[in-house]
């Protein structure tokens, strides 16, 4: 899972030397690396209307020391009892959280393929996408989470069925090397420190090595594991491959991982709403993932959908009528007060209006800063 957290700008401790660039939830960079945090740039910030960034774990000095805590990985805490009964994968995912906790890459590798079967044969694989959000703690969920994403994907995307069924079994089974992880780093709660941070890396390299005594397990399936924490532009690890060197594969599991793992609940405090992190994940187009896999996931996987009520910029409150597959961010939508039809990506007249709220459901407003 990648290294990546939203925090509140005032948990930046004063003086410390940032060591990643800084992105508003705009996807502006507000930041540059390198430079020092001071009261007066969080003031200027503050004052821009930027409450909360999104940073790389471990770059940045935090108030309260928790800059490089993991994501609640803890496999004891993980549990999956907050999906509804009317989830079409429920059975799956209790059997594919007990594989996985047993590391039994067989049954984790035939519920993985239930769960392909069962996405290609639904009539509305967006609906299921919605129950995920549920999902609470850990890396089994997490695991669960991106193998019906990186399905969905493959489905939405008109892939042969073979390589539907091998980006979900990817998806499972991508971080099980975290399952082999000292628990003492896995699960600690305060701050790792740098030598334990290399230590979490080695996941990718360790559940490759795990995948390959299973004879069962496909060359595809393993080389997501390997690779699914490197990207496009040669920064990732383990081995800092670029481009096409990258298996396709990892290249979507990727893009996938990095979009679970902030919109889960169980990472922060804030989680994220989609949109923000739509935003982060646009904004690193072709340096930390790949161009194409990027399009393909935002076909599938719009910020705002259709029936979402939402607030502009500008104030007004709207409902989506058509997510956009070119730009998530601006969908096409009706002000329900003027009853005006509004398309945020096309029409001119509209370019500068942003959405900036997402009422969820009766009057429930979650907002973006
Ligand atoms: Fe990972």
């Amino acid at each position: 899972m990648a290294e990546i957290r939203i925090i509140s700008l005032r948990k930046i401790k004063i003086g410390s030397h940032v060591q990643c660039d800084i992105y508003s939830k705009d996807g502006h960079l507000i930041f540059k690396k390198g430079n020092i945090m001071t009261e007066a740039i969080i003031d200027r910030l503050e004052s821009m209307g930027v409450t909360r960034v999104l940073v790389e774990a471990g770059t940045v000095e935090l108030v309260d020391d928790e800059s490089k805590k993991p994501e609640d990985d803890g496999l004891p805490t993980d549990n999956i009892k907050e999906y509804s009964e009317t989830f079409m994968l429920k059975k799956e995912f209790e059997q594919g959280k007990d594989a996985l906790l047993n590391k039994d890459v067989d049954g984790a590798q035939d519920v993985a393929l239930s769960i392909a079967s069962k996405l290609e044969t639904s009539n509305d694989i967006k609906k299921e996408l919605d129950e995920l959000k549920y999902g609470t703690e850990g890396v089994v969920t997490h695991s669960l989470n991106v193998a019906v994403l990186a399905g969905a994907i493959a489905i939405e995307n008109g892939f042969a069925p073979k390589d539907i069924e091998e980006l979900v079994v990817g998806g499972m089974l991508h971080d099980i090397g975290k399952l082999y992880i000292d628990p003492n780093v896995l699960n600690k709660k305060g701050r790792l420190d740098e030598k334990e941070f290399e230590i979490m890396k080695t996941h990718a390299e360790e559940g490759y090595r795990k995948l390959c005594d299973n004879r069962g397990v496909s060359h595809k399936v393993r080389m997501m594991a390997f690779q699914h924490h490197e990207n496009n532009d040669g920064t990732g690890y383990p081995k800092r491959l670029r481009g096409d060197q990258i298996m396709w594969e990892a290249r979507i599991i990727h893009v996938v991982d990095v979009y679970e793992a902030m919109t889960a609940k169980r990472c922060y405090k804030d989680h994220l709403l989609p949109g923000d992190v739509m935003e982060f994940v646009m904004g690193k187009y072709s340096t930390m993932f790949d161009i194409k896999a990027m399009d393909m996931f935002l076909k599938t996987i719009p910020a705002y959908r259709k029936g979402d009520i939402v607030r502009l910029s500008d104030g007004t409150q709207c409902q989506v009528l058509e997510s956009n597959p070119l730009n998530s961010l601006r969908p096409l939508v009706v002000d329900l007060k003027t009853m005006k039809v509004m398309d945020l990506y096309s029409d001119r007249n509209y370019l500068s209006k942003t959405v900036t709220e997402l009422i969820v459901k009766e009057g429930e407003v979650v907002k973006t800063q």
